[in-house]
């Protein structure tokens, strides 16, 4: 490979400028000749028998074209991503608030949603279940037939029993965490335009193009070669955007092929709220087993998920948080169940850590307290055990390189100053305690042993007869700044300046199906696969330069926009010139393919190819007279393979450790039966500009061989330990140890009443 000295340096968002100026189009910006507006009509309960629909008051509004249900879907009615359990449009069922009886098309939003409004669902209400526990017993109401708990994954590793025999101490806690809401800036929304031959194009904002193209493809019963997916810019995801922009594409496509006009579809932050997915609530019962010298020797864990009405990521979620739930330590014999349970409340899917977070704030806060009550160091503790290459995970799996987790500890610890006020902040007396906590974390980078199907990515790479180099990939950017870093890796790998390259966002019809920009796998899939690409031409490109200069093809090398060898060597848009000039194809395609993971019956194989790996420590502030928690200070420590480009990554970090506190201490889905009380950013308290507490960054770098520039996924784990170090933090400061989230005001001053603290 030939360096072009663009990665690891601070480049450039490529994208900033058309953000910052307002050129950049997201999907409500674009326009369509003829082209209508849908709205979706809600049924207005979270459980009942659809008997019918009542469209003629709809119909009078002047200005609706068509009130749409599931007897006008033409394909199959369907959009379930890994199981086939969820109708685009309920024909007699609904199982949540936010299901769609049926679609209004106007001549306007306004209007479509003044039609929406009028058409009456005529539906018998049934008992609904809103809690997953409760779900779980045999009488509680089935939300599907089959009944409410669908998915069982475990882990079985050692022996267990042995391994709390052997133990000194033995701690046991159940957590609860709530739904968290993704509140990316720009709502969902989607346009479908019909073509004259059949065919469908699908404008939306979204990070898996691919499976909106399936999803479409399935609900229009046309073959995928007829539907073409263009990702519009995307004003964020977190996950949010995962699997949900199948659902409006597809209420988008149906209504346009059924009136064979464009047709958009984009929903206000409340329909956004209704419809989209969360973080999956959790019950998590955590056991653990040590020696008196802080040695693990056993985990039991039970893991609950609330699905909400229907899988959708249930299965991809709960696999990972199974995977993952002991934490990043080394334990011999480990038991875990996990389970995911449907309820009628608001789907739960992806969210950046995939039913980490939840999982950690269970693991970590008995972490800590098994070290206290040891009277050990937390963050020595966690040494002690900690993954590091030659452990095995809880699969069983044998850790063999890029394994940064004992430096992330290191660090984090020195720069916290975490020694000195670890040992201060409990001599506080005042009304404000302080307190300093830590969460350590690791994270299977891509889709791993559950998602081996969709683990390949392509690219394809231009070379124009200029020297310009226009870019196709599979992967979506969503603000995390992969346009930027790709740019970066396809700059480096040509030998060519960053202004060179331009990479286009998503479009089906040019790039393989490269599964979802989730899993923080983008980077890593789409950079491998640019390399491919690149390496090819480089090849062909290089026989005619050694042709050219006279020198041998394996002394010819690309760099700083030259290529040559031997002392000799031409301009890379001189060399694209004469490529052109002989007929030598420059465009190449390239492709990546995930090494092959493995999880048996027992739970034990190499679950993911590698892990990415983070400590927090937070330091706060508990005023024990308001129970206000003020984040005071995050000093993140990530293991990230190598740095691509230190200002995207930094603000990577920024952007989760805000998420993080937002899970930690603000963020609360108030609701009532099905009902969503907080459905909009006055009521759904999101962490501000003010809250930001000071961030303090230390980077590790382990290469992961196999990584372009040995690289790994770093999307999600900013926001990953957090909670849990905050949660730490505020035992530390008050002797409170929480076992719910989030810790409002409210929460802790409860119990700082209860007499609970030190
Ligand atoms: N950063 C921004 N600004 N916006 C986002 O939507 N999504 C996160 C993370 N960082 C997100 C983000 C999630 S959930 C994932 S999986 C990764 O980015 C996806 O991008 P990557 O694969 O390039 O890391
Ligand atoms: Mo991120 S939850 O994997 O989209």
């Amino acid at each position: 490979m030939s360096d072009g000295g663009t990665v690891g340096t601070a480049v450039t968002r490529v994208d900033a400028e058309d953000k910052a100026t307002g050129r950049a189009l997201y999907v409500d910006d674009l326009r369509f000749a003829g082209m209508l507006h849908a709205a979706l009509v809600f049924p207005g309960c979270a459980s009942g028998r659809l008997v019918g629909i009542d469209a003629s008051a709809a119909l009078d509004v002047p200005g609706v074209r068509a009130v749409l249900t599931a007897d006008d879907v033409p394909g199959e009615n369907q959009v379930g991503v890994v199981d086939s359990d969820q109708p685009l449009l309920p024909k007699d069922t609904i199982r949540y608030t936010g299901d769609a009886a049926a679609i209004v098309v106007a001549d306007s939003p306004a209007l479509a949603r003044e039609g929406a409004r009028a058409v009456r669902p005529q539906i018998e209400e049934l008992p609904g279940v809103f809690d997953a526990v409760r779900a779980m017993e045999p009488d509680a109401p089935k939300v599907h037939e089959g009944g409410n708990v669908f998915l069982h994954y475990k882990v079985r590793k050692g022996d267990v029993d042995a391994g709390f025999a052997e133990a000194d101490i033995i701690v046991e806690r159940t957590f609860r965490t709530h739904h968290q809401e993704h509140a990316y800036l720009e709502p969902l929304g989607a346009i479908a335009v019909p073509g004259d031959d059949g065919s469908i194009t699908i404008y939306g904002t979204m990070q898996s193009p691919y499976y909106v193209q399936k999803a479409v493809a399935t609900v229009l019963g046309v073959p995928l070669s007829r539907v073409r997916v263009i990702q519009t810019v995307t004003g964020g995801g977190f996950g949010g955007k995962e699997d949900v922009p199948s659902e409006i594409a597809a209420c988008a496509a149906v209504a346009a092929r059924k009136i064979g006009r464009p047709v958009k579809l984009v929903y206000s932050r409340e329909e956004d709220f209704y419809r989209s997915s969360k973080r999956h609530p959790m019950v998590v019962t955590y056991k653990l087993g040590a020696t008196r010298d802080g040695r693990f020797t056993a985990a039991e864990i039970r893991i609950v998920a609330d699905a909400g009405a229907y899988s959708t990521l249930t299965p991809v979620v709960v696999f990972r948080a199974t995977a993952h739930a002991t934490g990043p330590y080394e334990i011999p014999n480990v038991r875990t169940d996990a389970y995911g349970v449907y309820t009628n409340r608001q789907t739960t899917g992806a969210f950046r850590g995939f039913g980490q977070p939840q999982t950690i704030f269970a693991n970590e806060s008995v972490v800590d307290e098994v070290a206290d009550t040891l009277g050990i160091d937390p963050i020595e503790i966690r040494l002690l055990n900690a993954l590091a290459v030659g452990k095995r995970t809880a699969t069983n799996q044998l850790l063999e390189e890029s394994v940064g987790l004992p430096e992330t500890l290191a660090l984090a610890r020195e720069r916290s100053g975490w020694d000195e006020r670890r040992r201060e902040f409990v001599s506080d007396t005042g009304a404000i305690r302080r307190g300093i906590g830590v969460g350590s974390i690791y994270y299977g980078v891509s889709l791993g042993a559950k998602g081996l199907a969709l683990d390949g990515s392509g690219a394809v790479v231009n070379v124009y007869r200029d020297g310009s180099v226009r870019i196709a990939i599979g992967g979506t950017e969503m603000g995390q700044g992969l346009l930027t870093v790709l740019t970066q890796i396809a700059a480096d790998a040509l030998g060519v300046s960053i202004e060179a390259i331009h990479i286009d966002h998503v479009d089906t019809s040019v790039v393989p199906d490269s599964g979802p920009s989730v899993a923080s796998r983008t980077t890593l899939m789409s950079g491998n696969a640019i390399i491919d690409a690149a390496e090819k031409l480089k090849a062909r490109m290089g026989a005619v330069a050694a042709d050219v200069l006279g020198v041998d093809p394996a002394d010819v090398r690309f760099g700083a926009g030259r290529v040559g060898g031997r002392g000799r060597d031409l301009a890379f848009d001189e060399l694209a010139a004469e490529c052109w000039a002989r007929n030598v194809n420059t465009a190449a395609e390239g492709w990546y393919a995930a090494p092959l993971s493995t999880f048996d019956e027992n739970g034990q194989g190499d679950a993911y190819a590698v892990y990415s790996y983070a400590t927090q420590i937070a330091e706060v502030e508990v005023d024990t007279r308001t129970g206000r928690v003020r984040l005071v200070r995050i000093t993140a420590a990530h293991d990230v393979g190598r740095i691509l480009n230190p200002v995207t990554l930094e603000g990577q970090i920024q952007g989760g450790v805000l998420q993080g506190a937002g899970m930690a201490l603000y963020e609360k889905m108030v609701t009532d039966g099905g009902e969503i009380l907080t459905p909009d950013f006055s009521t759904y308290i999101l962490p501000t500009s003010l809250d930001v507490p000071e961030i303090g960054t230390v980077f590790v770098e382990a290469p992961y061989s196999k990584g372009p520039f040995g690289a790994k996924g770093i999307g999600e784990t900013p926001a990953m330990p957090g909670a849990a170090a905050i949660a730490n933090a505020v035992a530390h400061a008050t002797g409170i140890r929480f076992h719910e989230l989030p810790l409002t005001a409210e929460a802790v001053l409860l119990a700082l009443s209860e007499g609970r603290h030190r």
